[in-house]
């Protein structure tokens, strides 16, 4: 068979770029894989919503079954998001052979252990690189780019909602409310953005990064967390008066087996690279002990920045498939418990 069945778990934001991208750029995702990628079944909330994407109405459903119970799916895209029913969704798409891709850090920041070790007992894969900063390739970067070297230290803008806010109120003195719905109304926030301004959000991006870059099973619960609610427009004032953006940073360093996260809003002045990172870009630099510094820098969020991530995953699974290799690339993360400064 010369053609790849994808069953579709969410058609919102990340969800309709994902359609868009694979319908518009069939011709060349075919000339990557050698095979065809055809979305078959495409799973929502509310089968009566407008949705500016026309799909044929027996392609969408409202019933899971059809896609992780249907033979003919190879492969699970869930941009549903949210722990429930995702990760019951995905674990018996998994129980039952399908590959998965997913753009939930919620759920991987908290359950990725257990998910990828089903995956990893039924020879399937599952890629989440859209779970970290959009658009940017990072966990591909930490996982392959920097596989011979020891990183010591992750930093930066980890969420384009927040820096979307603290831009508009720093550069056009935009009130805090009116900008948070304006990046809910262009598909930055999550469902709940409670989640992205008090820096939750970019508390799970940073322990899924600190697992894949220091190679440990880091819990959310040892990143320190503070967001950007209790930061005023006279803060942000004050802060450019005296040469400085307010930015909600992500930090994730260790000194041997040492590790400390933490996100927060900092002080950052104007003449660091990270202080021109506006809108809904991100920023990471990347400290590995050889290759020394380097800055990763593009969309944290919005639909085809997005859906780029999620397509590239889907490739990779299917290149898998052809090359008869899937599961390879789903390895669990070290079980060693990492020991935190606090704990001495
Ligand atoms: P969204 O716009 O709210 O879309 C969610 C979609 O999932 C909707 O189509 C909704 O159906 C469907 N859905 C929700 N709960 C469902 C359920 N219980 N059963 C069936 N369908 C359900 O969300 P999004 O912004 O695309 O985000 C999706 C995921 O991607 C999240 O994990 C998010 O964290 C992640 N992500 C988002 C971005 C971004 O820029 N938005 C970037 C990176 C990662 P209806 O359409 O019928 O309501
Ligand atoms: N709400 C997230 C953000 C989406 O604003 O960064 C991308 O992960």
């Amino acid at each position: 068979n010369n053609t790849v069945k994808v069953g579709l778990m969410g058609l919102g934001t990340v969800g309709t770029g994902v359609v868009r991208i694979v319908q518009g750029h069939q011709e060349d995702l075919q000339k990557q894989t050698g095979l065809a990628i055809e979305i078959a079944k495409v799973l929502v909330q509310d089968l009566e919503k407008e949705r500016n994407l026309k799909l044929d109405r027996h392609m969408i459903t409202t019933d899971a079954s059809e896609l992780f119970d249907n033979p003919d799916i190879d492969v699970i895209i869930e941009v549903i998001g949210g722990i429930h029913p995702a990760k019951e969704y995905i674990l018996q798409a998994l129980e039952n052979g399908k590959h998965i891709v997913t753009a939930n850090k919620d759920l991987m920041a908290l359950h990725g252990a257990e998910i990828l070790s089903k995956a990893q007992e039924k020879g399937c894969d599952v890629f989440y690189e859209a779970s970290v900063a959009g658009g940017i390739p990072i966990l591909r970067a930490l996982v392959e780019g920097f596989a011979s070297d020891r990183i010591t230290k992750m930093m930066g803008i980890v969420n384009g909602t927040t820096n979307y806010i603290m831009t508009k109120m720093s550069q056009e003195g935009a009130d805090y409310s009116a900008v948070l719905k304006e990046a809910q109304a262009l598909g930055y926030a999550e469902a709940d953005p409670t989640a992205d301004v008090e820096g939750h959000d970019a508390a799970r991006k940073m322990a899924i990064l600190s697992t894949l870059g220091f190679h440990v099973d880091m819990s959310l619960e040892d990143v320190d967390c503070k967001g950007i609610s209790e930061v005023t427009a006279e803060d942000i004032a004050y802060a450019k008066k005296l040469g400085y953006e307010i930015k909600l940073l992500g930090i994730a360093q260790r000194d041997d087996d040492l590790i400390e996260v933490s996100v927060q809003p900092t002080l950052i002045h104007h003449t660091h690279p990270l202080a021109s990172v506006n809108g809904v870009f991100n920023a990471i630099y990347v400290h590995g002990e050889a290759v020394g510094e380097t800055m990763f820098y593009g969309p944290g969020a919005g639909e085809l920045p997005t859906a780029t991530a999620v397509v590239s995953d889907l490739v990779t699974v299917v290149k898998n498939m052809k090359l008869g290799v899937n599961g390879r690339g789903s390895v669990a993360p070290y079980r060693e418990k990492h020991l935190k400064t606090d704990d001495q």
